[in-house]
């Protein structure tokens, strides 16, 4: 254990009108000050998390986050990027920056302004996260490369358009609970199940609702070495926090094999002593259905091929004995790509510290995994955490 957040706020995910990157950076830094009960000029190192690739005009970011005080001018801050993974990127970067004792607070801001753009463009600047040399003329954008990969699943193990849809339906019922998410309403069975006009075929056998959607938010967190953090109102530690890199061409690998998560998975279980189901639940990166249903076999829950069990059986609803997503996960909640990373953490440390949103709180949340993937499978991140006292 090396370090802790102490500190942590979350924007309102969804269509922002209103609100810039710049506007979101500056309310989620000075909120997630305020909780940690710092000030200002008592932050040593600044990450700003933000993918944009073209989602707004302004793509040099780093500096914004000085807006949000006087006190924090002259602080070393830097944006960092990692596609979709972005957010856990800059946390990664905080946690080096403090096992390096180059800082004793971190502030980490994660934010995205999507909606600027319709679907379509938006669909344009993701496809920038696949290997564009191969992949970039498929259709439908980043849809279009999980089409691919849930076609080539479906190949191999079998129509699984049921599951999917269960996994749909799950993450709109959690999401329904979340005051912070982009849709807070339930989505019935047969609508997720069945194509329609109002839930069309977007790439492969994926439909609209198999989709995370185009959103804006931010999410920040403070974080501090173990001995700062003894001292703090809350203090949820990291038991581990691993990055396992992939080929991005998917012509070098076995795409429905998830080979990083899996790494990812194995390496951070280890570092924490732990076995999966010692978890309390797991917050994982389901930017499409089919991507939470992989995870399932990567994390380790059932065997290849066998996805389908831990949401037919029930093992990962909010109830069951691994839950997944509780949050609503990418689907419900939004997926505003750089900002994705820190939610995944801040929904996780709200659980562990008991204090998330009512109807969202679970009985006994004393373990988190967090699995936040940028790329298909590329860049995969994987933190277990759990309160430090
Ligand atoms: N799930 C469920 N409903 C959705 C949705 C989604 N992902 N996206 C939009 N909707 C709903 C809207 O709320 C709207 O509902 P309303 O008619 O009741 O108001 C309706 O569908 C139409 O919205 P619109 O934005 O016009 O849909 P669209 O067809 O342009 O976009 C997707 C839908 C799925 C194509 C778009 O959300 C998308 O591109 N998602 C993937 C983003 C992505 O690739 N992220 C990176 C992943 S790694």
């Amino acid at each position: 254990m090396t370090a802790c957040i102490v500190g942590w706020s979350h924007s309102k995910f969804g269509k922002l009108d209103g609100e810039t990157s710049e506007s979101l950076i500056v309310k989620a830094a000075s909120e997630a000050m305020a909780h940690a009960g710092i000030e200002p000029k008592d932050v040593d190192v600044i990450y700003v998390g933000n993918m944009n690739g073209g989602f707004v005009r302004q793509e040099f970011h780093s500096s914004l986050a000085l807006q949000a005080h006087p006190d924090l001018r002259f602080k070393p801050s830097t944006r960092v990027e990692n596609a979709c993974a972005t957010g856990s990127a800059a946390i990664h970067m905080g946690l080096n920056a403090l096992a390096a004792k180059k800082a004793r607070f971190v502030l980490v801001v994660g934010v995205e302004k999507m909606t600027e753009l319709n679907s379509a463009q938006a669909g344009e600047v993701l496809i920038k996260a696949s290997y564009v040399a191969e992949e970039a003329n498929i259709e439908a954008g980043f849809a279009g490369i999980f089409g691919k990969i849930t076609s080539a699943y479906f190949q191999r193990y079998g129509d699984k358009s049921d599951a999917l849809a269960k996994i749909a339906v799950k993450a709109h019922r959690n999401g329904a609970k979340n005051p912070y998410a982009h849709f807070q309403k339930e989505f019935a069975y047969d609508f997720c199940r069945t194509p329609s006009d109002k839930n069309p075929f977007v790439a492969g056998p994926l439909k609209r609702t198999d989709c995370s959607p185009v959103t804006d938010g931010a999410a920040a967190v403070i974080l501090a070495d173990v001995g700062t953090a003894l001292g703090m109102k809350q203090a949820i530690a990291f038991r581990a926090a691993e990055q396992v890199n992939d080929f991005l061409p998917m012509s070098r690998r076995d795409i429905v094999k998830f080979e990083g998560p899996q790494r990812a998975w194995q390496q951070a279980l280890k570092a924490a002593h732990l076995d999966l189901l010692d978890l309390s639940f797991v917050e994982s990166h389901d930017c499409f259905t089919s991507a939470e249903l992989i995870e399932y076999e990567a994390m380790g829950l059932t065997a290849p091929g066998e996805g389908e069990r831990a949401i037919h059986e029930g093992w990962v609803e909010r109830d069951g004995k691994l839950p997944v997503n509780v949050s609503g996960g990418l689907k419900a909640k939004g997926h505003p790509v750089g900002a994705t990373g820190v939610s995944m953490h801040v929904m996780s440390a709200m659980q562990l510290a008991g204090t998330a949103p009512e109807g969202l709180q679970l009985p006994k949340a004393r373990l988190a995994g967090v699995f936040n993937m940028g790329g298909a499978a590329v860049a995969n991140y994987v933190s277990i955490l759990e309160p430090l006292r």
